[in-house]
């Protein structure tokens, strides 16, 4: 596969996955390809922008007829494609808008590779299609209690001294779809699109889910970037309901990691879970970040926990979420690089070196929309 379009390469997940694939792969030609909606910033990619093999088209994926032609052009040969309305909040005021991006950007997309790759004398063959899907559309596990002993468990497959499980079950490749936010639902339809493809037109497809990603370049709406900013400067902290509901992290570079060896390893028509075994609970998580911000700015340890506010509960709010990630582990051998310990850290000292983004993502409009969120909650 020598052509290939990352569509939302400019976002946070998209501009890491481009990263890697511009500087591991100069034989190919990658073609980023973004709508740059309020999420998407070329300043993601300013590193690579000159490099030979690198290209960016500012697209909507809703565009049929732009994404058919470019397939031609460009003689696409793979497509990765992350590009969607990413945010629950934003789903639960806006489901229009995500079931537009998510559901019928992605059959757009899925419709023009066919049409394209169909009327090539080699069809599918040396084709993919790869969609970035996310554990969401599992619906919530539960927090249990087992016989007198409270949660959070001790599992032994975790990459990190965390160590923590907040129940006996996980989200496994075959569990049932059970969306409940306009986000996960959207997702969720998109993903039948892509394997109703393969099943009824033989498209060379692959799903993967993921767990909840953190690092660098994330748009500040979502917890850990959000968090960190408002610690850094005074800000409240809105911690929703009583912050025990509990994400299950990967460092971004290595989701970026699996998609690259799935992409290139991974086996056609099958479903990969990517996590790294890492759940925590809001609320401990948030004081993780206070007392890493409180450190590295000298601040005296904990003097940042009263910034911690509780406020509405996010309506449909999801417990728990917890990925096995164990077929990808065992069938491709992929691993989490990082202890979460280490990636909080870089995480943090990302954002706070890096201001200037920061106060460039957080200006005009998406400023606006932050204080109506903060201030209708
Ligand atoms: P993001 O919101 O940071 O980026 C999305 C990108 O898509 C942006 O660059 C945006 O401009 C672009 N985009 C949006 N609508 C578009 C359209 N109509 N046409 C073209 N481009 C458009 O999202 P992210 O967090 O990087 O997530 C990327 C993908 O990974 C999504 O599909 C998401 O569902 C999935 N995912 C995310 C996570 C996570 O924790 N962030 C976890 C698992 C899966
Ligand atoms: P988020 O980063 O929005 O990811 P997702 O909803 O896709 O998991 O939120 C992560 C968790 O943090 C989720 O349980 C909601 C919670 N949260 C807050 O408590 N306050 C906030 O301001 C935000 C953005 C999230």
């Amino acid at each position: 596969m020598k052509n290939i379009v990352i569509t939302g390469g400019a976002g946070f997940i998209g501009s890491h996955v481009v990263r890697l694939f511009v500087n591991k792969y100069p034989e190919y030609n990658i073609i980023c390809l973004d709508k740059l909606t309020y999420a998407g910033n070329l300043a993601n990619l300013k590193d690579i922008e000159d490099k030979p093999n690198y290209k960016f088209v500012k697209m909507d994926i809703c565009d049929f007829e732009a994404f058919y032609q470019l397939m031609q052009d460009e003689k696409v040969d793979g497509i990765i494609h992350l590009a969607a309305e990413s945010h629950v909040d934003r789903s639960i005021k806006d489901p229009f808008t995500f079931a537009q991006t998510n559901v019928m950007g992605t059959l757009a997309l899925l419709q023009a590779a066919k049409l394209y790759w169909e009327s090539l004398p080699e069809k599918y063959d040396g084709k993919r299609f790869y969609h970035i899907s996310t554990d969401e559309v599992y619906g919530a596990l539960e927090l249990t209690h087992p016989e007198g002993i409270e949660p959070p468990f001790t599992t032994t497959a975790s990459s990190s001294e965390h160590h923590l499980a907040y129940g006996k079950d996980f989200f496994y490749e075959d569990t049932k779809y059970n969306p409940h936010s306009p986000y996960s639902a959207a997702k969720a339809s998109s993903d039948h699109f892509v394997r109703a493809y393969h099943d009824t037109y033989g498209m060379p497809t692959i799903v993967t889910n993921c767990s909840n990603n953190y690092g660098p370049y994330q748009f500040p709406e979502k917890l850990i970037p959000l968090f960190i900013n408002n610690i850094r400067h005074r800000k409240p902290l809105p911690v929703y309901g009583k912050g025990e509901n509990v994400r299950d992290w990967l460092y971004v570079e290595d989701h970026a990691r699996a998609i690259d060896l799935i992409f290139h390893e991974g086996k056609t028509a099958e479903t990969y879970n990517i996590g790294g075994f890492n759940e925590w609970k809001n609320i401990d998580l948030i004081k993780v970040m206070i007392k890493t911000v409180d450190r590295i700015l000298g601040n005296p340890e904990g003097s940042s926990l009263d910034l911690i506010t509780y406020v509405t509960d996010r309506a449909g709010h999801d417990l728990r979420y917890a990925i096995d990630s164990t077929k990808l582990q065992k069938e491709l051998g992929w691993e989490p690089s990082l202890q979460f310990e280490e990636g909080i850290e870089k995480t943090v000292r990302w954002y706070l070196d890096n201001q200037e983004w920061m106060d460039n993502v957080t200006s005009g409009d998406y400023q606006k929309y932050y204080e109506t969120m903060y201030s209708n909650r």
